[in-house]
Formats: structure tokens, sequence, C-alpha cells
């Protein structure tokens, strides 16, 4: 048999297990023109939580009592298909199946010889691409500058302070757990980091981080945590909006300070951040990210969660910060 997970119900603030259902159906079989798939990894991502709503937005929303979907990689298992043989690896985007067909459309070709296959749904897959787009595209960084990320422990955000100190930053983060505080200054050499869980005065802590200011905020979070930031800004501040995972489960959005004196009176650049919007430079973004990587100037960290069954839980954890790097269920 073949497991799916479907949406159930549409959350009301804060997801929860029954939101989502698994179901058994018979294992597809592959027509002319198509390939059997089996999943092998799972990327679980905090923008499906924006998909869970039956809303327009730059993605549209999961059909209830139909799979959920997300980045995942698969290895061909069958194929009737001219560009793919039994034995490849593939990444897509793909339903929340043990086994699917596809007629290829939107898969690409990956290989697991000189990188983890699930690299693919993290450094080098939409992690990756986010992190180096929006900070080189929107942050526009320069040597000597101070950049500030949130959600600096997780997928995108460890890959961001990384790229900063590449390009001659001084980098400071913000993150939920002193073990991510460690990790951040260890492993991923953020010149500081900040538990916001633990900080009285997020506000203070920035300032006292950030003795020059803030040049860049790389703004993965929203809420309160982004209020403290660009209260630190610069003239000519740059700020990619590139999360809100602060606000995905309130049900009202609550108001911050208002933003515009602080634009205007720093001269500042806030702008939305969607990856999909920069597709034509994937190519040269993901050979950058490659070559970092074979030289060792970049490193990556993922929770991988084992188990079909478990890709909703660890979805849920996302919003509980129980992940440090990328957050991949392996099947
Ligand atoms: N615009 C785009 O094209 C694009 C593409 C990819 C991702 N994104 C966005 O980028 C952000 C990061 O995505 P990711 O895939 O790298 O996820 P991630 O950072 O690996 O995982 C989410 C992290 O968010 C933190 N978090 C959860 N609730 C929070 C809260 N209330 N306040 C502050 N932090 C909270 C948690 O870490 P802590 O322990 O630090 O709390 C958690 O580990 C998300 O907002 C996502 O939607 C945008």
């Amino acid at each position: 048999m073949n497991k799916v997970i479907l949406l159930n119900k549409r959350p009301h603030g804060k997801p929860v297990l029954s939101d989502f259902k698994i179901i058994n159906e018979e294992v597809p079989t592959a027509k002319d023109g198509e390939v059997l798939l089996k999943t092998l990894f799972v990327s679980v991502d905090p923008y499906l939580r924006g998909r869970m709503n039956d809303a327009k937005s730059y993605a549209p929303p999961f059909e209830l009592n139909k799979p959920m979907q997300s980045g995942i990689i698969a290895e061909v298992i069958e194929s009737k298909h001219g560009d793919f043989k039994k034995g490849d690896f593939v990444s897509g985007m793909l339903g929340w199946k043990e086994y699917q067909t596809s007629n290829g459309q939107y898969l690409q070709k990956v290989d697991g010889s000189d990188t983890k296959l699930s690299s693919y749904l993290g450094i080098l897959g939409m992690t990756g691409l986010t992190a180096y787009l929006g900070l080189t595209e929107i942050g526009m960084p320069k040597k000597g500058e101070t950049l500030v990320v949130s959600g600096a422990g997780g997928a995108v955000g460890t890959v961001v302070g990384q790229i900063g100190k590449i390009l001659g930053c001084k980098v400071v983060g913000i993150t939920g757990s002193d073990e991510k505080v460690a990790l951040l200054k260890s492993t991923f050499k953020f010149d500081q980091a900040i538990n916001y869980k633990t900080t009285t005065d997020i506000k203070e802590a920035v300032k006292s981080a950030c003795p020059e200011g803030v040049d860049i905020y790389f703004d993965n979070v929203g809420g309160e945590i982004s209020d403290a930031v660009l209260a630190n800004i610069n003239k000519y501040a740059r700020l990619p909006v590139c999360g809100a995972i602060s606000l995905y489960n309130e049900t009202k959005v609550p108001l911050g300070p208002r933003l515009q004196p602080i634009l205007l009176t720093k001269s500042a650049t806030m702008r939305g951040f969607i990856i999909g919007d920069f597709s034509e430079k994937f190519p040269a973004a993901l050979k950058q990210l490659t070559s970092w990587l074979k030289d060792d100037k970049i490193t990556f960290s993922e929770t991988i969660v084992e188990g079909f069954d478990h890709i909703p839980q660890a979805f849920l954890d996302l919003f509980e910060g129980k992940n440090q790097g990328k957050m991949i269920v392996k099947i």
C-alpha cells in the first residue's frame, strides 16, 4: 500500500496534527511518458502554513482532502519516460506520498555522489537560493557593514549569516535557544548571537551587539523581534523581508510601531522577497553556492526526522524552533 498525507482541516491559529490525515491508497503504476517515484526526503517549510489557509497568495492554497505538497527528493523506481531511467534521483515539488507517478514536468535530476541528496532541499535548493539571492539582490551587502539576521539558527538564517561573513560583513544572529546561539558562533562563524527568548530587552541587545548600527536586516520572523531591529537601523539600511514566521499563526495580526517615520528618516529600503521572482538567477546562484561548499567556505546543518508518518509533526515543530538548520524528513 501507499501512504498519503492529506490536508484534513484548515488550521485556525497554530496548526495541529488533526489538520492532517494519513490514508492508504494503491501504489500507482507508471503509464507511457511517466515515471514511478519513491519518496526519500521531504522538506517541511514554514511557508506551507500560508498554503493551508484558503487565501489568495503568491502560491495557491492546498485543497481540503487533497495531498499536501513540498520539495521532495525521490528515486525513479520505474521509467516509461525517455529522460529518466530507473535509479535516477530527482527533486521536485511533489505530493506527501510514499509513491507517486510524474510526467517529468518540473523534475530536476540530482546527483548524490559529491554531496548529500538531502542538501538539494537545503543549501543547494530553495533554502540556499533564498539566502543568497535575498541577501545579495535586496540586502546588497558591502564589506564592513553590519548584517542582522533573524531566524538565524534555521535553514535560511544559517546560510545568510555565512554568506554575510564571506562578503565581509559583521554578522549578528537572533535565535531562540542558547544551544543555537553557541552553534551560530562556533559552526557558522557569526560574530554575535542573541537569544530572543531569554533577552528581556531585544532592542538594547541589538544596540549593544551592533555599536555601529544595522546596515542590513535579513528578516525571517517579523513581529516584535523586527520592531527591535528596526529601532537600530542606519541611514540607507536595506531590509529584505524574507519571512514572518512569528505572525503566520496569528488570527489577528498585532499592531506594531508605524514604519513610515523610521524608513523615511533613515532613507531605508524595506522590500518583500519571494524566491520565485528570481528564477532566472538560480543557475548562477547555485554555481556560487556549490563552489563555496566545495571550497569549505560554507557549511550547513540539518535536523533529520525519520518516518513518513512524522512529516506533519516535523512541520509543526518548525513553529517551536525544534530544528537547527534545515528540517527534513527521511522516509
Ligand atoms: N520569501 C521566500 O521566498 C522564502 C523562502 C524560504 C523561506 N522563507 C521564509 O524564511 C523564514 C525561514 O524559513 P526556513 O525554511 O529557514 O525555516 P527555519 O528558520 O529553518 O525554521 C523556522 C524557525 O523559525 C523560528 N521561529 C518559530 N516561531 C518563531 C517566532 N514566533 N518568533 C521567532 N522565531 C520563530 C524557529 O527558530 P527559533 O529557535 O530561533 O525560534 C524555527 O526553527 C520563514 O519565515 C520562511 O517562511 C521565505
